[in-house]
């Protein structure tokens, strides 16, 4: 606190309240733009339920950004960012940003089928209802479901994180892009357009019941003769990797048309669910990388979202 000629000027501080189970995305770049760490306690009983305790004091005027992990056991996740949100308010804090790097439950971003709950727009009105200011999540799987939560929900996209790593570690002449599904055909010619690179675009159907992967094909089936005549590298890029199954079909396809090259999946959250690694391997994948948002083996520094998300926090509530 300072007081100058007789006026009571209180400093503003970011906090950062970082969930206690989450520990792959990088803290350094909120510590060099000032964030002070939260001390919290955090305990599980032993039926399950869980603890949360703030052990500094909450100031009104200050601003709490909490970190929230999104897998594993997201439902765990979800009520423990609920204790921690719902308590800052309750204890006077006005200003509360929720980051969640992985949000859970995007995939169910509509009425597939009549009668279903449209998850991610459940979750998020949970949040908005506890009092969050802001949330901020990184590549959502569908950033429309978002569009009635306009100014409030904010989606950060790595494309650019992409862009930089593929144009340090590949000559763009001999890479072709892929987007796996319809779903990340834009991502993936934005990451194009920027490194300057050819692009492929798979089409994949679900059956709506079982979940299960039930055609899967490129738009253009000519598209392996550039790919075999012009390519070094396959670079295939998709949101989630969850059980393999679409990346490593994409890879097996390039496989069985006679690609030599290295092929390489590039996912933004890594869950790598069951044998999720082998099927990926056995499909012909060289090199798998992710970021930082959910913990896994295959993350690569240099594609941590952190400082994405710093940038994002400062132009929200500008600097302090
Ligand atoms: C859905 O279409 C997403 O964009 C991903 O392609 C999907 O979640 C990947 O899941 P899996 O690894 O289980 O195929």
């Amino acid at each position: 606190m300072l007081i100058k000629l007789g006026i009571t000027c209180v400093i503003k501080m970011l906090w950062l309240v970082k969930d206690p189970l989450y520990g792959s995305l990088r803290i350094r770049p909120f510590l060099q733009k000032g964030f002070r760490i939260l001390s919290i306690e955090h305990k599980v009983f032993p039926d399950g339920e869980e603890y949360i305790r703030f052990l500094d004091e909450i100031r009104e005027g200050d601003i709490y950004v909490i970190v929230l992990r999104g897998f594993p056991e997201q439902n765990n996740n979800i009520l423990r960012g609920a204790l921690i949100v719902d308590t800052l308010k309750d204890l006077g804090a006005e200003k509360v940003i929720l980051v969640w790097p992985y949000i859970p439950y995007a995939r169910q971003d509509k009425r597939f089928m009549p009668g279903e709950a449209i998850s991610i727009i459940t979750l998020t009105k949970v949040f908005i209802s506890l009092g969050i200011d802001y949330l901020i999540t990184v590549d959502v799987h569908n950033e429309k479901a978002f569009v009635q939560f306009e100014n409030k929900v904010f989606n950060v996209t790595t494309e650019g994180l992409w862009a930089k790593y593929i144009l340090k570690n590949f000559d763009p002449e001999k890479i072709a892009l892929v987007a796996p599904d319809r779903g990340r055909e834009s991502f993936v010619r934005r990451i194009s357009q920027i490194i300057g690179a050819r692009y492929f675009v798979f089409e994949k159907h679900r059956d709506l019941t079982t979940g299960r992967i039930s055609g899967h094909r490129p738009i253009n089936e000519g598209l392996i003769k550039d790919v075999i005549n012009y390519v070094d590298y396959v670079i295939i890029i998709d949101d989630i990797i969850a059980t393999g199954g679409t990346l490593a079909n994409v890879a097996s396809w390039f496989r069985k048309k006679g690609f030599g090259g290295e092929i390489i999946v590039c996912g933004t959250h890594g869950l790598f669910l069951g044998n999720a690694v082998d099927k990926l391997l056995m499909s012909g994948v060289d090199k798998i990388v992710t970021t930082d948002t959910v913990a896994n083996p295959f993350i690569c520094e240099e594609l941590s979202v952190a400082t994405l998300i710093v940038n994002k926090i400062l132009s929200l509530v500008g600097e302090v």
